[in-house]
């Protein structure tokens, strides 16, 4: 059960810093600012249930001395019924209290899991690329449960239990000024201790969080991880890994829970030492200076209704400093501003009508890293483009500038002449369509991922769609047609199925400018030729700009730009390219040369 294990991967390990951060929890609690007349309300219930449980004390202390020693019946049926009134209010207030609080928290956390999901959602590429989908979810979803505690119980139970622990001493100090000073000479000891053990408990919880993650980030990168997985028979290898990790937690678990179990029997035996006190110290009292036996025993009864908040209390100053780093996170998110911003005043580009032309176009996804340089090229309205190059030269960056999923450094991206930050988000995501190397469906039906783009479209056109792109066929054989499920990844279609039902989605959106990166490229001759058919229908009478590996599929483009390394090294058509004999012709020669070996 070693600490560090040279096996093991290496995580993002998530820093938990234990500082309590007032301006984020300040923050944290504007969230609770629209429900303030739901929890001034559960603070009256919780005001009434305290006030009514510590009543009961004083009757019982009448009762001892004045009515029991007279043998006055009434006066002892009345303090019982008013011991069963009190009682009843307690309970009812209390039930009351619970349910409101846990109205009250729900709704704050869906308010922040919400402005974190939309805030995500507004984000830009840059944000995804440098974190990872698994710790985004942690944010939207363990960050915001570890708020759970403070919000639903947290808040609420430190004020009923603040005001139980002042107004018992209170009561205290009215009855017997004398005595509860005596009794609560425990305290300073208490809080001499309290302070000494506070820091190795703060230590020992953050290690137990620091594991969790740990956990959290191996589980996720095993599931999404598992193909690889279990096609490199990983499984024992990592089965092992996983157990050290689960040890670990398990570990550092007890021992925080060892420390923190510490702490209650402490707080009780500081009770106890109260009420012995009060009954050595009191019986000396007694008959002098007014004390009775009902006094000593409402002592004894409001010492408890003291020192039973305390562990709750305690227990409030860790939730604080949990949901501080929460908020911390939470807001760390929140504060991100998108990269790519809509332009004040945005143009609407309702149609492409002429060029599209990258101008002297710089760009790196990190510092000065160029891997685009000074791109200049112009596309006309009907051509077809196609980018070639290595992989890694840039080709998925250009048409990435040409969405605006990136800004450039330097130069400009125009359509029409107008840059392409001054266009609408909107008129620029229905004139762009782009299907990616990769075909994700969203989990629902066939039909729901068709009509992604239009959701008011009907069926009858997304079987047009279909039926010209040549997938109406496979979708009715299916057993529920267009109403098959499909899950996120779209598992049991094949890849050319996936591909053309992303192409009938991208139809039926009807963009005028296609991008089609690498469409081709995961999929066997059979598939390539259904999807290259549908594409060449999807492509005509559309502007198209074209990454292609087989070269072959690119012969007709009007336009081929080869690029390496960030820069076009070459332009013109197939054949004025190939006649130059420069670094088209070497990849075309030496993709033949493959073609024939294998
Ligand atoms: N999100 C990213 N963050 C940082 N660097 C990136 C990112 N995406 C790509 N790069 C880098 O930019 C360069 C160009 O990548 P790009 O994806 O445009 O190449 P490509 O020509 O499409 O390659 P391929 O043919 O393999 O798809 C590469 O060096 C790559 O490492
Ligand atoms: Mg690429």
């Amino acid at each position: 059960m070693a600490e560090t294990n040279t096996k093991r991967p290496i995580f993002s390990q998530e820093e938990t810093s234990y500082e309590l951060k007032v301006p984020y929890l300040k923050k944290l609690f504007r969230f609770l600012l629209p429900y303030r007349k739901w929890l001034f309300l559960t603070i009256i219930f919780m005001f009434i249930a305290t006030v009514a449980d510590l009543v009961s004390p004083y009757l019982l202390k009448k009762a001892v001395d004045d009515f029991i020693p007279k043998k006055d019946f009434k006066g002892i049926l009345a303090i019982g019924v008013l011991l069963v009134l009190t009682l009843f209010i307690n309970k009812e207030c209390s039930k009351n209290k619970i349910k409101l609080a846990n109205r009250t928290g729900q709704m704050v956390l869906f308010d922040i899991r919400k402005a974190l999901f939309d805030h995500v959602q507004s984000l830009s590429f840059s944000y995804f690329d440098r974190n990872s989908t698994g710790r985004i979810i942690v944010r939207i979803v363990n960050d915001v449960n570890t708020l759970n505690n403070l919000f639903t119980n947290g808040i609420v139970n430190v004020i009923t239990d603040m005001s139980s622990l002042v107004l018992a001493t209170v009561i205290m100090f009215s009855i017997h000024p004398k005595l509860a000073a005596v009794t609560f000479t425990v305290v300073p000891l208490f809080l001499a201790i309290l302070f000494a053990t506070r820091n190795a408990i703060k230590k020992n919880w953050r290690k137990v969080r620091r594991k969790i993650a740990n956990l959290n980030a191996y589980i996720h990168e095993n599931i999404s991880g598992i193909r690889v997985i279990q096609a490199f028979v990983r499984q024992k290898v990592n089965k092992a890994i996983f157990k050290d990790v689960i040890d670990d937690v398990f570990v550092s678990w007890m021992k925080a829970i060892k420390i923190n179990n510490l702490f209650g029997p402490f707080v009780e035996i500081c009770s106890m030492i109260g009420t012995l006190i009060i009954y050595w110290y009191g019986v000396k009292l007694l008959k002098i200076n007014g004390v009775t036996v009902g006094t000593l025993i409402a002592f004894v009864s409001y010492l408890d209704r003291f020192w039973r908040p305390v562990v709750t209390l305690s227990n409030f100053y860790n939730q604080l400093l949990v949901a501080s780093s929460s908020s911390e996170r939470i807001f760390e998110v929140l504060s991100i501003e998108p990269e790519i911003k809509e332009d004040e005043n945005p143009v609407d580009l309702s149609t492409f009508k002429d060029t599209i032309e990258f101008k002297n176009v710089w760009f790196s996804y990190k510092d000065e890293n160029y891997v685009l340089k000074d791109i200049s090229f112009k596309v006309k309205k009907g051509q077809m483009i196609a980018l070639v190059g290595a992989t890694g030269s840039g080709k998925t960056t250009i048409v990435n500038l040409l969405a605006r999923f990136y800004d450039p450094q330097k130069g400009s991206i125009l359509i029409d002449g107008i840059d392409l930050r001054k266009i609408s988000f909107r008129s620029l995501r229905k004139l762009i369509g782009i299907v990616q190397q990769e075909p994700f469906l969203f989990s629902g039906t066939i039909l729901d991922n068709i009509l992604y783009g239009r959701p008011n479209a009907s069926l009858d056109e997304a079987v047009e769609v279909c039926k010209f792109l040549g997938a109406h066929e496979f979708i009715s054989q299916l057993e529920d047609g267009y109403y098959t499920q499909v899950n996120e990844r779209g598992t049991r279609l094949s890849t050319g199925q996936k591909q053309l039902i992303c192409l009938a989605r991208l139809l039926l959106q009807n963009p005028e400018i296609l991008i089609l990166d690498e469409a081709t490229s995961a999929l066997d001759t059979q598939s390539e030729l259904m999807v290259q058919s549908a594409l060449n229908k999807v492509m005509k009478n559309r502007t198209s700009i074209v990454i292609a590996h087989r070269l072959s599929t690119i012969r007709d483009a009007d336009l081929i730009i080869v690029l390496d390394k960030g820069q076009i090294v070459e332009m013109g058509t197939h054949d004025s390219l190939v006649s130059k004999k420069g670094v088209y012709y070497e990849l075309c020669t030496s993709q033949i040369r493959f073609v024939k070996a294998g």
